[in-house]
């Protein structure tokens, strides 16, 4: 028997586990079976990340990564979800040229697949479209310092905000977001003081990732935590599980057994009944019975 299904965690949660001093723990998800193990581990947030992208789609960065792409793995995640709050990433473009379009791709998550909450990356910048999400009734998180659709203006994926100036205005982006009514705020590659001070300042929930210990919760990407991404992980991240060298091995002990002819075995085999199969045998041409014969 199933025990009580699990009380889903809501936006004004998250805001009284920052109260209480409680850590927040989200997690990217990107498909069904796996928002279903993460939901069970117990992670406050599920975030359908453009992370998709690099690390499910294998593009080189989030850039190429569509609306319809996202919306797509949403639904996946959401029916695997029972007690976390799902955020949809808002894909490049999607939120950058009019309100109108950030407002009309918002509800796209919340009405078609499911979302309870959007992710938009920027600053100041984007405080105007925040608002208009906000507008249509949906909860936003915002997500500033090494914003990734903002790779060709840094000139890599590298930390930001390391000079005083840099600093003030990565703050300053994360108190308008405050102001514009985001209900959390994912600071990525950042200096952890910078982080500290950010988090002490704003009353909504900070999730650090690259951003050291002092936020108010932490996120990672699963692939990055379970081992499965391949080549360069960045420093930030604690490995987990090995699963890239799991899924291999097991390849290729199903490889060898085929090629070897051990797979599949008797118990692995399904028989017809001896008179269906007299049966069978007795409708076939001569060179079939042939063929068929034990
Ligand atoms: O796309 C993503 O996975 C993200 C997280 C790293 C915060 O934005």
């Amino acid at each position: 028997m199933s025990g009580p299904r699990p009380c889903p965690v809501c936006v004004p949660d998250l805001l009284k586990m920052k109260q209480r001093g409680e850590k927040i723990a989200m997690l990217t998800a990107y498909d069904f079976p796996t928002a279903r193990q993460l939901d069970a581990a117990g992670a406050e947030i599920l975030l359908v990340g453009d992370s998709l992208g690099m690390v499910v789609l294998g593009y080189e960065s989030t850039l190429p990564v569509t609306m319809d792409e996202m919306v797509h793995h949403t639904k996946a995640v959401v029916r695997g979800t029972q007690r976390a709050l799902v955020v949809a990433d808002m894909p490049y473009l999607s939120y950058h040229l009019t309100v109108r379009d950030a407002a009309r791709n918002a509800g796209r998550f919340v009405q078609e697949a499911g979302a309870k909450a959007v992710k938009v990356e920027g600053g100041r910048k984007r405080v105007r479209a925040i608002r208009a999400i906000r507008d249509a009734e949906i909860p936003v998180m915002g997500h500033v310092g090494l914003t990734p659709q903002s790779v060709h203006e840094f000139g890599g994926f590298k930390i930001q905000g390391k000079s005083a100036a840099a600093a003030r205005s990565i703050l300053e982006d994360a108190l308008a977001l405050e102001e514009a009514g985001v209900f959390s705020v994912v600071l990525e590659g950042i200096p952890a003081e910078l982080a500290g001070m950010i988090t002490e300042r704003l009353s909504i929930p900070t999730l650090g990732i690259g951003a050291g210990a002092a936020c108010d919760g932490q996120v990672l990407v699963i692939h990055d935590l379970l081992g499965f991404t391949e080549g360069h992980v960045p420093s930030f991240v604690r490995k987990y599980a090995e699963v890239g060298a799991t899924v291999r091995e097991a390849s290729r002990r199903f490889v060898e057994d085929v090629r070897g002819g051990s797979f599949p075995s008797e118990a692995e085999s399904s028989h017809l009944k001896d008179e269906v199969l007299e049966e069978v045998r007795g409708g076939l041409g001569p060179a079939a019975k042939r063929q068929w014969r034990s």
